[in-house]
């Protein structure tokens, strides 16, 4: 793409940059005006990354309003010092909380530092556990199933807020345990509102705390985001009474049940708090992985059909494979956050207190030297293989890493055969979707367009592989 702006000169921007003063000075960077690399961000966000990575290099400096600056990192060896790096020094949850607080609540483990968010990880990991997955896995076929048959046959139709409804509806089962009903679908409404709303939390940000009125984003978003909270204290509230509390399978009961190191419980507001966490962390970011693996089959049908042949021998090898592929060429989520509280250093740089450090997950997955034609869909690349976890980080990394990532790459192990079993798709569109930003996550532009061309119920993609089993 060509660029939408010419650089101002060096010497210039230099001087508005603003690095004059004692201390480690940021690593360089594009030197537009900070509301200029806001909008490029934005709006051009691919354009934007690809154009820094080739003027600057592995390390490069983003200078957005309010004088925040993320300092990109792309080479394997820096991403692996931050992610091996200090929690005191490189705050994840500072970095998070400025955007996601407000949202998810001050005891989410996203937003909290220290032994705090120890704490809070350790409550919830065992909630995760492989075996307590595996008992889900009906649940989830019957999700998929009951979504697939939904689907029109014969017209264009985006796969992606298909994949947002069997996602939340896996949510609500399995990590809520709210059955059906009037309950669920109260919540469920309450759910759709809010995120509705998030959308678009730099609008929602620019009028926050502002007097504009009861209809503005920011007060809808209070109000609505107030009524999911209480919806959530009354099912709190309902499953501590429960008889049958120790013998669910569900992710609330667990929180409930689990003990910290001196034997304290989670408090209602801390079990809300990482109610809504694992919803909003979980459910968007899981269903935006499927569409594009889906886009990305449909518009491969060598891949496409490779997959169906491995699933009709009941096979999962090159399955794991085209996951791992999109994940690394599509990842959702582009960049983690690590707020510096001191100066420290990182590999040759010093990086001054006050910036915020960004293992680039999209830049570093798409690296030549890591990937040859880094941009091509290829899951051949990870048959039988697991990457460097420096190199392939779609979940983060450190004590920081994606508390749900193994659920994630679950669920996708199950409804991405269980559609191909159901339906018979083709790409409405020649190309894959153009990637766009929306919120924080990079999603397909069109939401994955496609049709239904046949129903293929009688099992035309093969028999189920032997078991979805979590790794
Ligand atoms: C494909 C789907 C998903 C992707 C790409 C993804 C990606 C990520 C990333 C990049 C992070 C930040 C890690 C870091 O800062 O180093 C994260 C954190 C987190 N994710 Fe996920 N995630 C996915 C699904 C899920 C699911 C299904 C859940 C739970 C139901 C979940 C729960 C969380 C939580 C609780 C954290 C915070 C961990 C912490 O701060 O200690 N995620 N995820």
């Amino acid at each position: 793409m060509a660029s939408p702006l010419a650089e101002p000169s060096q010497d210039l921007a230099g001087r508005r940059a603003g690095q004059a003063g004692p201390g480690p000075r940021l690593p360089d960077g594009p030197h537009y005006p900070r509301i200029v690399q806001a909008w490029l961000w934005l709006k051009q966000p691919i354009w934007f990354l690809d154009h820094c990575s080739r003027a600057y290099g592995d390390v490069f400096t983003m200078r957005l309003p309010l004088g925040m600056n993320l300092v990109h990192l792309t080479d394997p060896e820096l991403v692996k010092a931050v992610f091996g790096g200090s929690g005191d020094v490189l705050q994840a949850g500072r970095a998070n909380a400025a955007i996601l607080e407000p949202l998810l609540g001050p005891h989410s483990v996203l937003v909290l530092d220290g032994p705090e968010h120890l704490r809070q990880r350790k409550l919830i990991m065992p909630a995760f556990h492989g075996d307590r997955m595996r008992a889900w896995e009906a649940t989830i076929r019957e999700i998929t199933r009951a979504q697939t048959a939904r689907w029109p046959a014969g017209k264009p139709f985006a796969l992606r807020p298909g994949m947002q409804s069997i996602t939340l509806d896996v949510i609500m089962r399995v990590v809520f345990g709210v059955e059906e009903g009037a309950h669920r679908d109260e919540l469920r409404r309450r759910i759709v509102t809010v995120t509705g709303i998030g959308r678009n939390p730099f609008l929602l940000l620019a009028t926050r705390g502002r007097r504009l009125g009861p209809y503005a984003p920011w007060a809808r978003f209070i109000r609505a985001r107030d009524e999911l909270r209480a919806a959530l204290a009354g099912q709190i509230r309902e499953r501590r009474r429960a008889a049958d509390l120790e013998q669910r399978g569900d992710v609330l009961s667990q929180l409930l049940l689990a003990r910290d190191d001196e034997g304290r419980a989670m408090t209602d507001d801390e079990v809300r708090d990482e109610l809504v966490t694992l919803l909003f962390a979980g459910h968007e970011t899981t269903a935006t992985s499927l569409a594009w693996a889906f886009d990305l089959l449909l518009h491969h049908p060598g891949a496409l059909s490779r997959l169906r042949a491995e699933l009709d021998g009941g096979g999962s090898e090159y399955l794991d494979a085209v996951i791992m592929e999109t994940l690394r060429v599509r990842p959702v989520v582009a960049l983690v956050e690590r707020y510096v509280r001191q100066a420290t250093k990182i590999g040759q740089h010093e990086i001054p207190a006050g910036a915020i450090v960004c293992p680039n997950i999209f830049l570093t997955q798409r690296r030549e030297d890591g990937y040859p034609e880094p941009a091509a869909f290829r899951p051949e690349r990870f048959a039988g293989q697991t990457p460097p976890s420096a190199e392939w980080f779609p979940f983060g990394g450190g004590i920081r890493r994606c508390l749900g990532a193994t659920f994630a790459t679950f669920e996708m192990r199950i409804i991405i055969p269980e559609v191909l079993r159901a339906v018979a798709l083709r790409p409405a569109s020649r190309r894959p979707a153009r990637i766009r930003r929306e919120s924080v996550t990079f999603v397909p532009a069109d939401g994955a367009r496609c049709i239904v061309s046949a129903r293929t119920s009688s099992g035309r993609a093969g028999r189920r592989p032997r078991s979805a089993r979590p790794s």
